[in-house]
């Protein structure tokens, strides 16, 4: 597979180019983010804008968002975001070396929340731990939520899974450049929102 590639959409039958150097993606920019579930690309769009020397992955697995986002992302010929349309898990499982990124977003992921849907939910144990091993060791998620049950259950399995909370509050924490789509909407609702910062431990 052609590595310069700008936008790759990997299906499952694509996953077998696990041993894609992602790293030569990154253009060697040292400080490095990846924003999983990134919509309609609002948030990925924005802080990129005010880090430019700062690399950007994001991951998304709707087709429509997907490709909004990558013409988004052209209109401003922007250098340092690369996007990747497929299954998070599966992605991160196999794409992405140890001790990787620097910043893990997590925005408002679906909340699922009939009980018999949890196992949908894309914050499980098993993602986490995965989440712990491509970060660096003082590697950071930024997570968001307005469902508050889904929120600190999230929590709870980052903790388990070898992570400290830093942050948590109903405000979001001063390092988030951008608003979401989902962000904005709620809060024209008036809805709480749940902001947390986990530190890998
Ligand atoms: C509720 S929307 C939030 C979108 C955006 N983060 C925001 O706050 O505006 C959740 C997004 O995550 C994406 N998503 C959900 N599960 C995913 C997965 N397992 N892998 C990749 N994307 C996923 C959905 O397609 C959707 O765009």
């Amino acid at each position: 597979m052609e590595l310069e590639e700008k936008y790759i959409a990997l299906d499952k039958s694509l996953l077998r180019y696990y041993s894609y150097n992602i790293e030569n993606l990154s253009k060697k920019m040292e400080i490095k983010h990846l924003e999983i579930g990134f919509g309609n690309g609002e948030y990925i769009l924005n802080f990129s804008l005010q880090k430019s020397d700062e690399f950007f992955l994001g991951i998304e697995y709707s087709k429509k968002y997907f490709e909004k986002t990558v013409r988004r992302i052209e209109k401003y010929k922007l250098k340092n975001v690369k996007l990747l349309h497929g299954e998070a898990f599966a992605l991160v499982s196999f794409l992405f070396p140890d001790n990787y990124f620097d910043f893990v977003h997590i925005n408002f992921p679906d909340p699922w929340p009939k009980k018999r849907h949890n196992e949908r939910r894309l914050i499980n144990i098993n993602f986490s731990l995965e989440l712990r091993r491509i970060l660096k060791d003082d590697g950071k998620i930024f997570f968001a939520s307005d469902f508050e049950e889904y929120f600190l259950n999230s929590v709870s399995i980052f903790k388990k899974s070898g992570f400290s909370l830093e942050y948590l509050s109903n405000s979001p924490n001063p390092e988030r450049l951008s608003k979401t789509k989902y962000e904005n909407e709620f809060i024209r609702e008036g809805k709480k929102i749940f902001y947390s910062v986990l530190k890998k431990s």
